[in-house]
């Protein structure tokens, strides 16, 4: 029945609000089916059959921010906080070197020990010890004189979701100390000193309703990101929405598959967090348009404590044996795992 809108949205990249409405409130699997073909279409259209890797590096579970949906938000005294010096980032990347990775995303919490001064004397290393590989930041709210030095220092792209585009649902999962106001001021001081800039949001997140996706999208095709990071939220016991109940495998399916319809040249993770919350998650997302993967480089001893969500896959693996694993699944789903530092193809 949404069969003349799905071929719509695929020449177009753009529906009016009553139709993605409509979209975002099928319920049924068979427009979840159509648009993920219509979705791998347009990726192997623009990518190929290519799914490019990125070393995800969780450098540090220190936050000085108490995001209500979050894991290690510094409200939670039951993490182990820890934070790797710069010797053991430099050995996650040498490792990720030899296991075929050309990006590395050194991701963490807002952890105020990690000065300006420190971040960018670990990026200067790890430009100097791979300077053929892309160097992707994920940690937070910084004000654009850091971005600045970092990017200066050698890093090229960074990864902020927006988590949500209206501000009074942003205030429902965030403390009155963040305001999404803020935060799209970093994404735009991001693009404008030339980083390749990543946005998202959580699918599923408590009160989101259709109109916040669709809100989502249009705050997206405003900032024209060149990566897009969605995940089903998943429930966090030791969290003030404990007793909030998880997004949907489904769900996230279908705005992922929308999104590469609106976005045909977008990097698109299939997330971890797909991974932990359907079985085959990330191979169903890669056939609904998702093209990168970013498998975890951190030191297994580290891995655990690293928990945004429950039972989070892939904690267990040592780095060799997880990308073994994943080549054979990206294969087995229909696709290929290149060495590339996959940037944006616009
Ligand atoms: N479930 C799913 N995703 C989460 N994130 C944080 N907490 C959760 C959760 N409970 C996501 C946020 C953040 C990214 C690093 O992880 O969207 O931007
Ligand atoms: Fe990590 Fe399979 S991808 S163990």
């Amino acid at each position: 029945m949404l069969q003349g809108l799905i071929a719509k949205l695929a020449v177009q990249h753009d529906l009016n609000d009553a139709e993605m409405l409509q979209l975002l409130t099928s319920t049924d699997s068979e427009t979840n089916k159509l648009l993920a073909a219509a979705a791998d279409k347009q990726r192997r259209a623009v990518y190929g059959d290519a799914v490019y890797i990125r070393g995800l590096i969780e450098f540090t579970n220190y936050c000085k921010n108490n995001c209500y949906y979050c894991g290690i938000r510094a409200g939670n005294c039951h993490v182990e906080r820890y934070r790797l010096t710069k010797e053991e980032i430099l050995a996650c990347c040498a490792e990720g070197y030899a296991l075929d990775f050309r990006t590395f995303v050194l991701q963490g919490g807002e952890d105020p020990y990690f000065t300006d001064e420190r971040m960018c004397d670990i990026i200067r290393s790890m430009r100097a010890q791979h300077p053929d590989c892309a160097i992707t930041l994920s940690i937070g709210e910084k004000e654009r004189a850091s971005y600045q030095a970092y990017f200066d220092a050698g890093a090229n792209r960074y990864l902020l979701r927006h988590e949500t585009a209206l501000d009074e649902h942003y205030g429902m999962l965030h403390p009155a100390s963040m305001s999404l106001a803020n935060r799209k001021r970093c994404l735009f001081d991001l693009k404008e000193i030339g980083y390749q800039v990543g946005s998202g949001f959580m699918v599923g997140s408590p009160w989101q309703r259709p109109e916040n996706i669709l809100a989502d999208i249009r705050f997206l095709q405003e900032l024209q990101p060149d990566m897009i990071g969605i995940g089903p939220y998943i429930t966090h016991a030791q969290t003030p929405f404990a007793d909030k109940p998880s997004g949907t495998a489904e769900q996230t399916l279908r705005v992922l598959s929308m999104l590469r319809l609106l976005f045909p040249y977008a990097l698109l993770p299939s997330t971890t967090a797909l991974g932990t919350i359907a079985p085959n998650g990330r191979e169903l997302g890669l056939q609904a348009g998702g093209n990168v993967v970013m498998p975890n480089l951190s030191p297994v001893s580290v891995r655990k404590k690293y928990e945004l969500y429950a039972n989070k896959i892939c904690t267990g693996e040592e780095a060799a044996q997880c990308i073994v694993c994943l080549k054979a699944r990206v294969e087995a789903a229909g696709y290929r795992v290149v060495v590339d530092r996959g940037d944006v193809k616009r």
